[in-house]
């Protein structure tokens, strides 16, 4: 058994960080008394601490197996010798959050840096999982900067809907396209409600919670091949104890995350999430993080790679038969890094003290399936998934998902149905008397980070009831909105600056003429600038109602635009701060 005088000092373990009593061996004194409250030894005291950020919550479906998780990472953890602490925090599941669950991410961030910082911590197990929980606590990580270990936990199997192979959520969308239309019925859409969702894990498919696993693989923030690992197989138990055993390695080689998550590791992740064709949601959720380091993602860069990666996976939403548990058993992320190996910075440091190139020579000749991973000489796409658009009507950018959209709509001129707002929208879009045809461009305003919406994922505008009666699947729609990874279309996104922040998407109205070429990445308001200028003043003179307190008047003020990640200004360094 330790004895006291065997603590360590004050400046690891679970001593450091001491309450400002004024009398530092007070503090020390009233610690290890509560501490010994819950029952730990001196012995166990004078370990290495790994805290342990655990998101379970009764709100959040996609986490319900991290008890069973949390427990596998503490015996990992005690293994390697160090001591196990979990802590509570936010935890954000994408349908129990009112307006959105994007409105909390940043909440989230501040919630699990302050704790990693706060609390008596020599390195910290990330476990998240759902849409955006990966990227606030990478975020997180990025900011307090003590070494930091990601564990995802994973996504769901599929299921069986009668003949039908079924994985949220891009088969949700699906029928219920259907059931709009009026293919099936009320009884019909019940019961595929209950086959959408049979297990544990994030959505099916590479939507925003496998896109952003990706990334923090591609990052080098998880251990390697533990991304696309299913949330009840087995192997994800062992990565959950593996990874509590690497926490305790990354105290000893004081490897944080400032020396991992950089400009090259940033660009790393960027060409994963185009050869993935990866959710428009990961563009906004890597300009966060890389923002957190002083970095900019910048979208002129972005389609450069965009032009020079191959589309690689072929993942939901992106063709029509693959789900992420075969992604994972055809090779998973590491088979992705090995086919854009001449497109990486081999040099970047990982999470376990490799550099990105010893990890892929060390997985040399792994298997991989390849109806579901290409290799890069004969790829699904010769180009990226995802494309930055510009344009009189995108200054600053917009985002159009390309591997999921049609391309007979990408060279498209086109007039404007403009829907104000997200009331607005549901008020008229399947009004019989709304003048609108196929050839139209559906267009919503106010649906930006700034809007009393905190930027929904209502960029999957539907196509008006009328429409669909007539057989038409996709049109181009555009907006300052999100849209969920798991859906689909011709839909321009984050158009910015947005509507809400005076950007010209605001200014159009019904009737005006808008062209998209994905050829020449622009979108373009076809209205002369005396018109819009006109429009301008008139809206000045509008008052902008802002939110009387709290945290809605914090974001209001604060949250930056879409090619910022829609982070708060004052969260990003100091010297990076707009
Ligand atoms: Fe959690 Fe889709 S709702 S990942």
């Amino acid at each position: 058994m330790a004895s006291d005088d065997d603590a360590p000092t004050p400046e690891k373990g679970f001593l450091q960080g001491l309450q400002s009593y004024g009398d530092r061996d007070f503090s020390i004194y009233m610690r290890r008394a509560f501490a010994k409250s819950m029952g730990y030894s001196a012995d166990e005291l004078a370990r290495p601490v790994v805290g342990i950020a655990f998101t379970h919550s009764r709100f959040n479906p996609c986490h319900r197996h991290f008890p069973e998780l949390l427990e596998a990472v503490k015996r990992g953890v005690a293994a390697a010798g160090g001591l196990a602490l979990e802590f509570p925090t936010i935890s954000l599941h994408e349908s129990t959050l009112a307006p959105n669950s994007m409105k909390f991410r940043n909440l989230m961030a501040m919630d699990t840096e302050e704790m990693i910082r706060a609390q008596p911590m020599d390195a910290v197990v990330l476990m998240g999982g759902c849409d955006k929980t990966v990227p606030a606590q990478l975020m997180a990580a990025a900011s307090a900067n003590k070494p930091a270990i990601q564990l995802i936990g994973g996504p769901q199997m599929t299921s069986r809907y009668r003949d039908d192979r079924v994985g949220a959520c891009t088969d949700c969308r699906k029928f219920w396209v259907k059931f709009r239309a009026g293919e099936i019925g009320r009884a019909e859409i019940e019961a595929v409600e209950s086959r959408l969702v049979t297990t544990a894990g994030t959505c099916a498919v590479m939507g925003t919670a496998s896109t952003m696993a990706a990334i923090a693989e591609a990052l080098g923030m998880t251990l390697p091949g533990t991304a696309a690992i299913p949330a009840v197989h087995a192997d994800r138990l062992r990565a959950a104890e593996a990874t509590g055993a690497e926490a305790v390695r990354l105290i000893a080689s004081g490897l944080t995350p400032d020396r991992i998550i950089t400009a090259k590791a940033i660009e790393n992740a960027t060409r994963v999430l185009l050869a993935l064709g990866g959710s428009t949601n990961g563009v906004v959720h890597l300009a966060a993080i890389a923002g957190r380091v002083g970095v900019k993602l910048d979208l002129r860069r972005f389609n450069e790679l965009s032009d020079t990666t191959p589309v690689l996976a072929a993942v939901k939403p992106v063709g029509n038969e693959f789900y992420m548990e075969d992604f994972f058993a055809a090779g998973g992320i590491g088979a992705v890094l090995r086919e854009l190996r001449s497109l990486l910075h081999l040099d970047c440091m990982t999470v376990t003290g490799e550099t990105l190139g010893e990890r892929l020579g060390a997985e040399e000749g792994a298997y991989v399936d390849r109806r579901v991973i290409a290799p890069a000489d004969k790829p699904f796409e010769p180009q990226g998934g995802l494309v930055a658009l510009f344009g009189s009507l995108a200054p600053d950018g917009a985002i159009l998902k390309r591997s999921a959209a049609t391309p007979s709509l990408f060279e498209k001129e086109g007039r404007a149905v403009v829907f104000s707002s997200l009331e607005d929208m549901a008020q008229r879009i399947d009004d019989p008397r709304l003048d609108v045809t196929a050839d139209d461009i559906l267009v919503l305003q106010n649906a930006g980070p700034r809007s009393p919406y905190g930027m929904p994922e209502a960029g999957f505008l539907p196509i008006p009831k009328k429409l669909l009666a007539q057989g038409v699947k996709d049109m181009v729609r555009l907006s300052d909105a999100r849209m969920s990874g798991t859906a689909y279309g011709t839909i321009v996104l984050h158009v910015a600056p947005e509507a809400a922040a005076g950007g010209p998407l605001g200014l159009v109205r019904t009737g005006d003429r808008i062209r998209l070429s994905v050829k020449e990445r622009r979108l373009d308001l076809l209205v002369d600038k005396a018109e819009l200028d006109k429009r301008r003043a008139e809206a000045a003179g509008r008052d902008e109602k802002l939110p009387a307190r709290g945290y809605d008047r914090l974001f209001r003020e604060t949250v930056l635009q879409a090619p910022e990640g829609c982070d708060f200004d004052f969260l990003r360094p100091a010297a990076s701060a707009e």
